[in-house]
């Protein structure tokens, strides 16, 4: 499959085939293709939780307003933003430092200079703080959607959840934002996809003020 067929062929899916479970290589192999994705600083504030038993599933889908794909895929994925991801002394953030040390694009001179323009961009308020973790979170959720697809995953973005109660049942710590869940696996083929849905086309896209 190019790009423009995984592109047109991503669907969200409502069914998934119950028979069909993910090979766990090719759950690593998306991740893995999703850490591609760029962030700012490529501080990659994001991280996964993903569930595969059906216990599980089924606790985060009474969270999610019963929506059955939730227990039906066989895996779901909580998609963590991490808003304490450009923090000095984050394990990430000194991590990607000393890599850019490495690389030899940065000096350990830049410390102070690194920190100061992480916090002036983010640090502000608390919307900084939420569209920092959140948009590059959000790319790299539509990367492993994108990379499951080339791979014949099919998957379902949703926001129908209540995130204080995801937050509480799967005790995730406070630092962190989820700005979405992913169903992951096989299309029911017993059931019918609908059509493919409008979308706004460049002249409705692209706006001058
Ligand atoms: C952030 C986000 C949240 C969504 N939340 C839900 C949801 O909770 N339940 C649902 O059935 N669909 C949800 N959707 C799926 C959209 O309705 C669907 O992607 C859109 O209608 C376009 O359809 P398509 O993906 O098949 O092209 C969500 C999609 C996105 C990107």
């Amino acid at each position: 499959m190019d790009f423009e067929e995984i592109v047109s062929n991503r669907r969200a899916v409502n069914f998934f085939n119950p028979d069909k479970p993910i090979d766990p290589s090719l759950v690593k192999k998306m991740v893995e293709m999703a850490s591609k994705t760029p962030s700012s600083f490529n501080l990659q504030p994001w991280n996964l939780i993903v569930l595969t038993e059906k216990e599980d599933k089924l606790r985060l889908q009474k969270c999610a307003m019963n929506q059955e794909k939730v227990s039906a895929a066989p895996v779901t994925m909580i998609v963590l933003a991490d808003n304490e991801g450009f923090f000095e002394g984050h394990k990430t953030v000194e991590q990607v430092f000393q890599e850019n040390i490495k690389a030899g694009t940065m000096t350990e001179k830049q410390r102070d200079w690194f920190q100061t323009a992480r916090s002036r961009l983010y640090g502000k308020n608390e919307k900084t703080i939420q569209a920092f973790s959140c948009k590059n979170a959000g790319f790299f959720a539509m990367a492993l959607m994108f990379a499951a697809k080339s791979l014949g995953i099919d998957s379902h973005p949703m926001d129908g959840f209540d995130h204080g109660k995801v937050m509480a049942k799967f005790n995730i710590p406070d630092n962190f934002y989820i700005p979405l869940l992913i169903a992951f696996g096989y299309f029911d083929e017993t059931k019918s996809l609908p059509a493919p849905k409008w979308r706004k086309g460049y002249d409705d896209i692209v706006v001058r003020f």
